[in-house]
C-alpha cells in the first residue's frame, strides 16, 4: 500500500550511535496528533523497536512545541462529523501507540523543548523518562475548551502528581513551566533549552552501557509494581527475572564475575563491560 508523503512526514527520525531520535515533526500545527501522525508514530515505532542498531528511543518535538495534544479539528471535530465508528478508530490509533510505547522493548526518554498539552501527556507518561527545558510549558487545557482530560490524560495527572497539585492542575487550566513540571513529578528535571539535548544524550548513553534484557524487565517492573500488592510484586519480580535469564543467562553472571573475580569495576558506582560476555 502506497502511503501519502504528507503522511509519512508528520513523524521525522535517524538513529545514531545507538540512540533513535524520533520527532514530533507538524511544527506549522505545533505538533497536534492528527489521525495520520498517529498511524505513522505507530509505523515508526515498529520500524525502530527491535533494530539492533537502536538500544534507546528519544521522542522529540521540531519547533517550539513538543506537542500541542490531540488535533481539535482532524482527530475531534472531522470524526465527530463521520460519527462513532471513526471516532473510535481515531482512538485505538492514538492509543494503540501510546500503549506500545509503554511497553517498548527499548528504554524512551521525552524531550519536552517546548509546548506540551493534554493529549501529549499520553506520549509524555508513555516514556520511561522525560527531561524538559525550564521554557516548555506544560497544560491540561482540556477544561478551558469545555472538556474533561480524557485519552489517559487525568490518569496521568493522579500517576505522576499528589492529589492537591492533579486536582488544582486539571480544574484550572493554569499552565506549569519547565520547573514546575519537574517539582510537582511530570518529568524528571528541567533545565534550559540550551543544554537539554546534551543532557538528554547523556543519560541515553548511560542506558546504552547497561544489560538491554535487564533494562526491559527492570522498565516493565517499575510500571507493574505501583498496582500491586507487596506479595504479587514480590512473586511477579523472581519470576520477571527468571523469564529475563531465558533471554540472557550469561550477562548477570559476568557482572557478578567481573566485580568478584577480576575486581574490574563495582557495581556501587557503574555498570559491567558487557562487551567482555557478548565476545564469549
Ligand atoms: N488542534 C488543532 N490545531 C492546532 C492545535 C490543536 N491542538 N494546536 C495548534 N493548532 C494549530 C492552530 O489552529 C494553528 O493553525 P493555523 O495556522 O491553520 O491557524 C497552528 O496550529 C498554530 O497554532 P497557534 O495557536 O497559532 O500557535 P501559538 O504558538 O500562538 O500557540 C498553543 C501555541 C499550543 C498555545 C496553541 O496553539 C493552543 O492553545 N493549542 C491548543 C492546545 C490544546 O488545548 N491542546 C489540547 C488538546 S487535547
Amino acid at each position: 500500500m502506497t502511503i501519502d508523503p504528507a503522511e509519512l512526514a508528520t513523524v521525522a527520525y535517524e538513529v545514531k550511535d545507538g540512540i533513535a531520535w524520533v520527532k514530533f515533526n507538524r511544527p506549522e500545527k505545533r505538533n497536534c496528533m492528527s489521525p495520520r501522525l498517529n498511524r505513522q508514530m505507530m509505523r515508526v515505532l515498529d520500524e525502530l523497536e527491535h533494530r539492533e542498531d537502536v538500544g534507546v528511543l528519544v521522542l522529540g518535538g521540531e519547533g517550539t512545541s513538543w506537542s500541542a495534544g490531540m488535533d481539535l479539528k482532524e482527530y475531534f471535530r472531522e470524526n465527530e462529523a463521520k460519527g462513532l465508528g471513526a471516532t473510535r478508530q481515531a482512538q485505538r490509533e492514538s492509543y494503540g501507540w501510546w500503549r506500545r510505547l509503554r511497553w517498548y522493548q527499548k528504554p524512551t526518554i521525552a524531550m519536552v523543548q517546548g509546548w506540551c498539552f493534554g493529549g501529549a501527556y499520553g506520549p509524555l507518561f508513555a516514556c520511561d523518562l522525560a527531561f524538559c527545558a525550564d521554557e516548555a510549558t506544560f497544560g491540561l487545557s482540556e477544561i478551558n475548551w469545555g472538556i474533561l482530560p480524557g485519552g489517559g490524560a487525568t490518569k496521568i495527572g493522579v500517576e505522576l502528581m499528589s492529589f492537591r497539585n492533579a486536582m488544582y492542575h486539571a480544574l484550572m487550566g493554569e499552565n506549569l513551566t519547565g520547573p514546575q513540571a519537574a517539582a510537582q513529578g511530570l518529568v524528571n528535571e528541567s533545565m534550559p533549552l540550551a543544554k537539554l539535548e546534551a543532557r538528554v544524550t547523556e543519560v541515553a548513553k548511560v542506558l546504552l552501557t547497561k544489560n538491554p534484557v535487564a533494562l526491559k524487565g527492570t522498565k516493565d517492573a517499575i510500571r507493574r509494581a505501583s498496582e500491586m500488592t507487596y506479595d504479587n510484586a514480590e512473586d511477579y519480580l523472581i519470576r520477571a527475572q527468571e523469564a529475563a535469564n531465558s533471554y540472557d543467562n550469561t550477562g548477570r553472571k559476568e557482572g557478578i564475575k567481573q566485580f568478584i573475580d577480576d575486581k574490574t569495576y563495582k557495581p556501587g558506582l557503574g555498570a559491567y563491560d558487557k562487551s567482555k560476555a557478548a565476545k564469549k
